[in-house]
């Protein structure tokens, strides 16, 4: 259950993210439209609330973070498609509806992914999407694109891909968790707080703790969804990675064991906000539906 103020920030990121789709040429229709489809179709927005999160903890205003939050969902919007692809996942359900590439095509799956990868670094650095100094947006690309690559969210999908079928040990399987997930949530953390432009670097340090804890649990969670949630309330197909025999958490721990430790991991990300006052409220709700989300 998202409370009043998270639909707020989802209203604030859709709003920023619909300007990003005008196709430049009428030929460029299908791409956008196929980016435009991937994108506004209802995510929970996670990671733009995150950003909102971590800019509002440092006391500015959240629209600051209109920018990074635009770009984290759009990496993230990118990562579902191409994860989908038959080559990936073969998956043909996301939000509820056909997957980009089964809506449209393949090849027009992989330029819509390859088009919001750019998009996002885009809005990262339009004038339009926040005013902040040249030294701040470059440290926020650098950010975004060391979580979006090879030493983070591609580098765990390569992982991920590499262990199917195969038995991971927790370390092993913290690592990929921590790379395919944990890398990107912790990028929109890190990118709300420097849209603030007021974070010190032990503000830093204190988010960047509750945004790996923050980051590992929501895949810890995603995993015990596959297992026990249903095909009608993820909007995606429900043990999909019991079919394909993925290493999880509940694979590894069990059932029982893999929900506790998300509520560790949950009061782990709390206890890192200790420094902070009434300001980081709407990041500790965050760790609490993102272990309590049923979707
Ligand atoms: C699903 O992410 C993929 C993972 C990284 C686990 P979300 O659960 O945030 O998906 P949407 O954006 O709400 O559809
Ligand atoms: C995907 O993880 C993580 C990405 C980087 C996209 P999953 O493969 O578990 O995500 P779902 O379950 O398909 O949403
Ligand atoms: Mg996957
Ligand atoms: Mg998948
Ligand atoms: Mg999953």
């Amino acid at each position: 259950m998202i409370t009043q103020y998270q639909a707020q920030c989802q209203a604030r990121v859709d709003q920023a993210l619909a300007t990003l789709f005008q196709p430049p040429l009428a030929d460029l229709a299908r791409l956008y439209e196929a980016m435009r489809y991937s994108v506004m179709n209802g995510g929970k927005r996670v990671r733009p609330l995150l950003a909102y999160g971590a800019c509002q903890a440092l006391g500015a205003a959240p629209e600051r973070a209109n920018g990074a939050a635009c770009a984290v969902e759009l990496i993230h919007a990118y990562s579902l498609v191409h994860d989908d692809l038959p080559a990936m996942d073969d998956d043909d359900l996301r939000r509820g509806q056909p997957t980009t590439h089964k809506a449209f095509d393949e090849a027009c799956a992989i330029l819509a992914g390859d088009g919001l990868q750019s998009l996002a670094f885009t809005a990262l650095t339009s004038p339009a999407l926040g005013e902040l100094s040249d030294a701040t947006r470059l440290e926020m690309v650098r950010t975004l694109a060391r979580a979006a690559g090879p030493a983070g969210m591609v580098g765990g999908q390569a992982i991920d891909l590499g262990s199917v079928g195969k038995h991971l040990d927790q370390a092993a399987l913290e690592r990929m968790h921590r790379h395919k997930t944990g890398a990107l949530i912790e990028a929109s953390v890190r990118l709300g707080a420097l849209s603030s432009e007021r974070a010190d670097s032990s503000d830093l340090n204190a988010l960047q703790a509750y945004a790996q804890a923050v980051g590992l649990a929501f895949q810890v969670q995603d995993d015990i969804l596959d297992v026990e949630s249903d095909t009608a309330t993820l909007g995606k197909r429900q043990g999909a990675d019991i079919a394909r025999d993925k290493p999880t958490y509940p694979a590894l721990l069990g059932l029982a064991e893999a929900k506790a430790y998300a509520l560790e991991l949950r009061d782990q990300a709390l206890h890192a906000l200790r420094p902070f006052d009434a300001a980081a409220e709407p990041l500790r709700e965050l760790a609490r539906y993102i272990v309590e989300r049923r979707h």
